[in-house]
């Protein structure tokens, strides 16, 4: 049985876009080895939530992640302290290759390499590092399905390839937390049945936390221990799946039901 203690606590986030509250005092707490989804209608607060947490914005309220105060900390910082993300609008080197792209995802490791190790750095010792990040870019990418696709550049693939392409990536930094948002979108039933496995893996093998946002209803029953409902940038409810479907504010803002 995973733990319930809270690795990743948001406590009172609000964030403004002028006129627009994106965010109006929203609390979450997500815990260790858990599988969180954050549902919702469009432009609900899903992704800021998301984006709050990677550093992209600076909400009022707290963020603490594994001991630390997130807020306190710069964007770039995220991969050194374990957390990793993907993005609704994909963002991949689309002239890179796969391969690139996802080694890209544990660069942040040999550079902290390089500072630790600074006196026996050797030649071969780069290499050898390098070798291993790319063995386990081919493992990640290979899990993912897309093996065979390592030397293609990035802009040559379906949208739903590069979802994966960018899921490897952030495998590859070695993540106690994985941000996903929307990983399954322009994916087929199988497909997203196939990646709701690679996810449901990673966090049971790899013990990685998983924050996802999702609008297959089936994919969220199917995959979440929790479920936070956004409806305007406010949470309306929050338990386990099938608990939190049931609840009439969600039936009708989420999946646009009348109250009886
Ligand atoms: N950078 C920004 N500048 C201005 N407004 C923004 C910005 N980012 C988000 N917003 C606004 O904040 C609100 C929440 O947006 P957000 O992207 O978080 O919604 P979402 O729940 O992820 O929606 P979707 O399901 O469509 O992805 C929306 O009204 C959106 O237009
Ligand atoms: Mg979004």
């Amino acid at each position: 049985m995973s733990s319930s203690v809270p690795i990743l606590e948001l406590a009172e986030l609000s964030l403004r876009f002028g006129g627009i509250k994106a965010l109006q005092a929203v609390s979450i707490g997500v815990a260790a080895g858990r599988i969180h989804s954050i549902i919702g209608p469009n432009g609900a607060g899903k992704s800021t939530v998301l984006n709050c947490i990677s550093g992209m914005y600076r909400p009022q309220g707290a963020i603490r992640f594994d001991g630390q105060d997130l807020l306190r900390r710069r964007p770039h910082e995220r991969p050194l302290l374990g957390i990793a993300r993907t993005f609704q609008n994909i963002a991949l080197f689309r002239e890179e290759s796969v391969l690139d792209n996802v080694m890209a995802g544990g660069h942040h490791r040999l550079k902290s390499g390089i500072l630790r190790g600074a006196l026996y750095w050797t030649r071969f010792g780069c290499r050898e590092e390098e070798r291993r990040l790319r063995d386990e870019a081919v493992e990640a990418i290979e899990l993912l399905g897309i093996g065979e696709l390592g030397e293609r550049p990035v802009s040559d693939l379906p949208f739903g390839d590069q979802k994966r392409v960018e899921l490897a990536r952030a495998m590859v930094s070695r993540p106690k937390l994985l941000l996903l948002d929307e990983p399954m979108a322009g994916m087929n039933d199988s497909e997203k049945a196939e990646l709701a496995q690679v996810v449901r893996k990673l966090n049971r093998e790899k013990h990685i936390t998983v924050v996802i946002i999702e609008h297959d209803v089936g994919v969220v029953r199917r995959i979440s221990d929790t479920v936070t409902v956004l409806d305007f940038g406010k949470k309306i409810a929050e338990g386990g799946p099938e608990e939190v479907m049931k609840d009439p504010a969600v039936r009708k803002a989420y999946l646009g039901e009348e109250e009886p």
